[in-house]
């Protein structure tokens, strides 16, 4: 499944991008592109941080909504 249509990122890449340590969104976008453009799948890649690696922190979350909702 895509999770970043603007970067061609699966979630697959994402999970992968995740077992190497990253532990936030921003570490992600660094390793993969994911969110690196428009920014609209920042929920998706959060969402597959949260259900993969469950340790992610609150302040990542609320960084996210922040940047999503500026971004509107
Ligand atoms: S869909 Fe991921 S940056 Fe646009």
């Amino acid at each position: 499944m895509i999770v970043c249509v603007c970067n061609n990122v699966n979630v697959d890449k994402v999970k992968a991008s995740i077992d190497a340590g990253a532990g936030t969104v921003e570490a992600i976008r660094e390793s993969t592109g994911a969110a690196a453009c428009c920014g609209k799948c920042q929920f998706k890649v959060n969402r597959v941080l949260q259900q993969h690696a469950p340790q992610a922190n609150d302040q990542d979350n609320f960084m996210v909504a922040q940047s999503v909702s500026a971004s509107r």
